[in-house]
């Protein structure tokens, strides 16, 4: 019989004691070998649940029992999550995480003493909730050099852009929503102004470069500054607006950056709706492959996680990750090229020849209901040349990026 610990009892932490009850059978099968919840750690009290019976409020409990092997981390937050995995790592306990905040910031670290100590640092549920993508970098497209990963990486937002665009649902509604379904972080800002998701991209890249990629140099825009205005522009060009973060090999490096982006509809990504999550790799003899799943939420993100438990049960001894403390060296987003859409004060008479000179052609668009303004599409170029003449227009009310890539 495997013993395990559960830190945390919050959302993830219940779904993690419900999927391992519910699913007994399977996961014992899977693991090879009994899974027994032994102790589960938090400050609360539950009165009235079962878990009760093996609640406590102190780590050491967890920690000096040797009768435990794997220990869950869903306490999310830097610390103490992190001087308690660190701690149970250097124990002999391998750990599985759905902490995307500690592995960004400590992965290398807690990678390398799992190595030292020949056991296993996990961590799934850390990107895209349920979507099995991290076991997919690590074991599965490692024949490939990874020329691009773009993805819908955060459910919440992703929840929220669908039910502003499909349902005309103001912001707050949505994100109060969203929160109510568990999908939110405890401070939902990380999810609206992108620190989610670039978190979760920063991991990947560190994943399928081998590299520490400092999430604090990605580039990131949340979705705060999209406006309804925005949404309908979209809709008369054929376009979603998705909070998309990617990480691609351009012509001077490697970009990694978190911003809403406009896509057509024939991106892989345009139909990804509602708190799903979908990852988009392209590898340089694979080609394209698509993730798609539970991007948040309880049953879905402890669904990675369990997986992980059964992964770390089966395999006493370390499974290689490859992150080494190396940081990766990040270029500018104004490498990038793609098109992009700007909404600008004024008539198309008066601005359109100015903006030609600016831009080159370009295409124009107005929404119903939206005056005294027009919006334009411009061609394909690199950011760095856009924002050259974005700074010179006058009149610019925003700008947002657009995919209309013919090849994917
Ligand atoms: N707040 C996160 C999201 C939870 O909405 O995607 C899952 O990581």
């Amino acid at each position: 019989m495997a013993n395990i610990a559960v830190l945390g009892y919050g959302t993830v932490g219940s779904g993690v004691y419900e999927v391992i009850k519910r699913n007994q059978a399977i996961v014992s099968r899977n693991a090879g070998e009994e899974v027994n919840i032994k102790r589960v750690l938090d400050l609360r009290d539950f009165p009235g649940d079962p878990v009760e019976e093996v609640l406590t409020h102190d780590f050491n409990d967890i920690l000096n029992d040797e009768d435990i092997s794997v220990v869950v981390e869903v306490m999310g937050g830097v610390e103490p999550a992190y001087t308690f995995v660190k701690g149970c790592l250097e124990a002999g306990k391998s750990v599985c995480t759905s902490n995307k905040a500690l592995v960004a910031a400590k992965g290398p670290e807690l990678i390398r003493i799992a190595r030292e100590k020949d056991i296993n640092f996990f961590f799934e549920a850390s990107v895209g909730g349920g979507i099995p993508i991290i076991r997919a970098l690590n074991l599965c497209l490692t024949a490939d050099d990874i020329e691009e990963i773009s993805g819908i990486l955060n459910g919440t937002t992703n929840y929220m852009m669908t039910k502003m665009a499909d349902e005309g649902w103001e912001f707050e509604e949505a994100l109060k929503t969203a929160q109510d379904l568990g999908y939110a972080e405890r401070n939902p800002e990380a999810d609206i102004d992108g620190w989610d998701a670039c978190r979760k991209i920063a991991i990947l890249t560190s994943l399928y470069t081998g590299k520490n990629t400092d999430y604090e140099k990605v580039y990131t825009e949340g979705i705060t500054k999209i406006s309804a205005k925005d949404i309908k522009y979209a809709k008369e060009l054929g376009l979603r607006i998705k909070l998309i973060a990617e990480s691609q090999k351009t012509e001077e490096g490697l970009v990694a950056m978190v911003a809403p982006i406009m896509l057509k509809k024939s991106h892989p990504l345009y139909n990804v709706d509602d708190v799903l999550n979908a990852v988009y790799v392209r590898g340089n003899v694979l080609g394209p492959a698509m993730f798609f799943g539970s991007g948040a939420g309880k049953l879905p993100t402890a669904s990675a996680v369990v997986s992980d438990v059964i992964a770390a049960v089966k395999n006493k001894s370390n499974v290689m990750v490859e992150w080494d403390d190396e940081d990766l060296e990040l270029s500018s987003v104004g490498s990038v090229k793609r098109s992009f859409f700007v909404r600008v004060s004024g008539s198309e008479a008066e601005k359109l020849p100015g903006i030609r000179e600016l831009f080159g052609e370009v295409s124009t668009v107005t929404a119903p209901g939206v005056t005294g303004e027009f919006g334009f599409v411009t061609g394909i170029m690199s950011e760095k040349e856009f924002n050259k003449g974005y700074d010179k227009l006058d009149g610019a009310i925003t700008r947002i990026r657009v995919d209309n890539r013919e090849e994917l």
